[in-house]
């Protein structure tokens, strides 16, 4: 059967939509009013095709660790991606965004180059997915992603993760999860630009409701830790987009690489600030500036303050598993440098309401997020107390939402209607 033509021979409709099709292709990309791509592309396609969802994250600590060889424990949330995409047709991937409201048509053999916008993460995945060898067939893709963007909670990782779902399943492709992990971050990292560690697209796929996971980044080895019944975790969305990020990130791994080049001459066995203790810095970092030699603390000190959060979230010590989460904060605020003046005071805020374990900046830091470990009879109480002060400090508006853990990606048999946002 023709896949335009309407089953019950309703032509009319079919020469409508072409109609359609034909005017909104002539008026090229100002696309105002549609919602979905069927709009835009002229067909519906909606018995065919199928839909992907991957999940964003928050980090409960380990920050700035994952590009450093280190450990991470962030969970996997219910905001997801979700990307429908339609059977084949050609080599072509005609997307749509129903946040931006944007489409771009693509032609895969053509090499496609970034346009630096929100089609890259979703190009960038098929073009990678290429280099390494798969044969992506072409598709009809309509995006709708619930991770506010630019708020610390992972949008990025749950555009390219769903994105790679659907193509792999579409095309054909048999490939295992830790390889689908490793190509996401690849194509954020040549194709956006962004060098980005392995934590976002690894918790998207391996996240478990109820669970933290415990990634070693080097070997990639996990473990998926029990989450506390007793408390939830709350995160507050400063309402500050880190915007800052992409460049101050890329600096902030140039920084903790030209430390491991320092210390490799007395240490040549590390390849990463993984491989070097708090004592072999004090001893062979004192010739390093002052503010590489804090970016290497930050990160030595952060791994053993994750390993310590493993063994606390085991022993079921909420006070211990806050306690290292404030002592993140510090350290990712004075010898890191990402926090912000609204981060800081949304930590400190929360640090002085009853029934709160712990509280820090989560994700890259510029802006966006914190997470808060709140005991479940203070939640009410919290979401109360820093809704008004942080805005009577700030003139800002924060969002603030219990988070709840959920599955990494997968396929549903459905798209959910568009929930609550912490954000834009
Ligand atoms: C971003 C990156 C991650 C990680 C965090 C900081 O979210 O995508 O790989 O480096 O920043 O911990």
């Amino acid at each position: 059967m023709d896949p335009g033509k309407c089953p019950t021979g309703c032509d009319r409709i079919y020469a409508t939509r072409r109609l359609v099709k034909i005017i909104f292709a002539t008026l090229g990309n100002s696309f105002d009013k549609k919602t979905r791509y069927e709009t835009v592309f002229g067909e519906d396609l909606s018995t065919r095709e199928r839909t992907f969802r991957a999940p964003g994250r928050v980090n409960l600590i380990g920050e700035h660790t994952d590009y450093n060889d280190g450990f991470v424990m962030p969970a996997a949330i219910n905001f997801s991606t979700f990307v429908s995409i339609s059977q084949p047709f050609d080599s072509k991937l005609d997307i749509f965004s129903e946040n931006f409201k944007d489409s771009v048509s693509v032609d895969l053999t053509a090499g496609p180059r970034p346009r630096g916008d929100w089609s890259d993460y979703v190009v960038g995945v098929a073009v990678i997915l290429q280099a390494a060898g798969y044969t992506v067939r072409g598709a009809k893709l309509n995006i709708r992603g619930e991770v506010p963007i630019g708020s610390g909670l992972s949008s990025s990782a749950a555009i390219e993760v769903a994105t790679a779902c659907a193509l792999v399943a579409i095309s054909d492709i048999k490939i295992d999860r830790v390889e689908l992990a490793k190509l996401c971050r690849r194509a954020e990292n040549e194709f956006v630009g962004a060098r980005v560690g392995i934590m976002d697209q690894f918790v998207s796929l391996y996240g478990q409701a109820k669970k933290a996971l415990l990634l070693d980044c080097r070997s990639l080895d996990y473990e998926l830790l029990p989450l506390s019944q007793e408390a939830h975790l709350v995160v507050c969305n400063t309402m500050v987009k880190h915007e800052l990020a992409s460049s101050e990130y890329n600096q902030r791994r140039e920084q903790c690489e030209a430390g491991v080049k320092h210390l490799a001459q007395a240490l040549p066995h590390i390849t990463a600030l993984r491989d070097v203790t708090l004592e072999q810095l004090e001893a062979y970092g004192k010739d390093l500036a002052d503010v590489i030699y804090r970016r290497c603390r930050h990160v030595i000190t952060e791994n053993d303050r994750v390993l310590k959060a493993g063994d606390a979230l085991k022993r079921h010590d909420l006070g211990e598993f806050g306690w290292l989460m404030y002592e993140s904060h510090r350290s990712l605020r004075d010898d890191y440098e990402v926090s912000c003046p609204e981060l800081d005071i949304m930590v400190e805020l929360a640090s002085r309401v009853e029934g709160v374990y712990g509280a820090r900046m989560t994700g890259g830091g510029f802006g966006g997020c914190t997470v808060n470990v709140v005991a479940n009879e203070h939640v009410e109480e919290f979401k109360r107390a820093i809704a008004a002060v942080y805005e009577q400090k700030t003139k800002l508006k924060p969002e603030i939402f219990v988070c709840e853990t959920a599955d990494g990606a997968g396929e549903v048999t459905s798209v959910p209607a568009i929930q609550q946002q912490a954000g834009d």
